[in-house]
């Protein structure tokens, strides 16, 4: 990690009435590098912000405009908290300026503007851009990051599947064939956005499948990058589930060993994760989602199963560690802060 940096860099949150907005105003509070100098919203512009966030410390507390109007406020680095498909004209429009972007929608997460578009389901915005975008994964991609113009910051499930994966399948460890991913969420993984399912009524008490086998569209993104680091193609069978808590995700993933035991699958993550701050190796614990509510952490463990085969456990905060969390992480990386400042 680098030496903590003395500067202030000008920031912007645009779509902070959203939960990973809000949740990066928790963490920016905290940050002594950062001055906040514009927050947006196109429901709410023309509000202060503590209308919206009445916990706001007065010190942060401005006019919300609409995220047009942050354009030519002579920002060093804006976060887009923004839906797919809206973030990425908006990301042209700021790197255009030389704003650095940390993106955490999916717009520039997929490389290939074929593969967004078949999944996605829209014409991407700014394909030109594609090949620019960093994949915002730290633990990987560090060495891009710190010189990123623009930054896919990954997705919640993709974060804690990468994690525990990426690795294991770089040593050869794993077998690329018949992975099987068996993921729990909190509702807030969906967004403020109303939908049926996410109604009190409809969640609570209860423990639903959706989008199974191939059809989350968090699927080609893993995807990409597994197979990147498999070097040979890697296909999920990945079943995403709700559970009716606010924040939280467990993976619980099925694979089969190409070499070694569980044993070895601890002994990898523990070499490959040693010096790194937010991931963390469990070995006489399975993790839970509360033991990480709150923080940028992403715990893992693993156990042996049938014979050549191993079950592997991965807990984040989804608004933390797979989304706000990692953007800072990545906003420190960008502009030479202490990797943890914040987190
Ligand atoms: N929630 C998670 O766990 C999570 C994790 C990783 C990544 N992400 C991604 O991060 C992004 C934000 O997620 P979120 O959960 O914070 O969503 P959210 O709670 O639904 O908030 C979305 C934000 O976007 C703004 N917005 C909506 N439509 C807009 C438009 N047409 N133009 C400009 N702004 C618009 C909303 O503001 P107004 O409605 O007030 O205008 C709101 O501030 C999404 O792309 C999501 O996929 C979310």
């Amino acid at each position: 990690m680098s030496k903590g940096s003395t500067k202030t860099v000008r920031v912007a949150i645009a779509g902070v009435t959203g939960y990973t907005g809000e949740t990066l105003l928790r963490i920016l509070e905290r940050h002594p590098g950062v001055e906040l100098v514009g927050v947006s919203s196109e429901s709410r512009a023309g509000e202060k912000l503590s209308q919206i966030v009445p916990w706001l410390p007065a010190r942060l507390d401005q006019p919300v405009v609409h995220a047009a109007d942050l354009y030519d406020r002579g920002l060093d680095a804006v976060f887009l908290c923004l839906p797919h498909g809206e973030s990425a004209a908006r990301a042209k429009a700021f790197v255009e300026r030389g704003v650095r972007v940390i993106d955490l929608s999916a717009d520039f997460r997929l490389p290939d503007r074929e593969l967004y578009e078949e999944w996605y389901r829209v014409t991407h915005p700014a394909p030109e851009l594609l090949s620019e975008a960093v994949y915002g994964l730290p633990e990987f991609y560090r060495d891009q990051v710190r010189q990123a113009g623009l930054v896919a910051n990954p997705g919640c499930y993709p974060t804690s599947v990468l994690l525990p994966l990426l690795p294991l399948l770089q040593e050869g460890l794993v077998a690329e064939d018949g992975v099987i991913v068996d993921a729990k969420s909190g509702l807030s993984g969906a967004g403020k956005k109303l939908r049926e399912r996410m109604h009190f009524v409809e969640a609570n008490d209860n423990f639903s499948p959706y989008s199974p086998g191939r059809t989350h569209r968090h699927v080609p993104e893993m995807e990409t990058y597994l197979t990147q680091a498999a070097g040979r193609p890697v296909r999920l069978t990945f079943v995403p589930h709700l559970v009716p808590m606010d924040r939280g995700i467990l993976s619980t993933i099925y694979v089969r060993l190409a070499r070694g035991s569980a044993d070895d699958v601890v002994k990898t993550w523990q070499a490959t994760y040693a010096d790194e701050p937010f991931v963390r190796v469990l070995e006489d614990a399975l993790p839970e989602t509360k033991w990480v509510t709150g923080t940028n952490l992403c715990l893992l463990a693993a156990r042996p199963a049938g014979p050549g085969q191993a079950v592997l456990f991965s807990a984040i905060d989804n608004l933390v560690k797979g989304a706000s969390g990692q953007a800072v992480q990545n906003f420190n990386l960008m502009f030479g802060f202490n990797e943890g400042t914040a987190l």
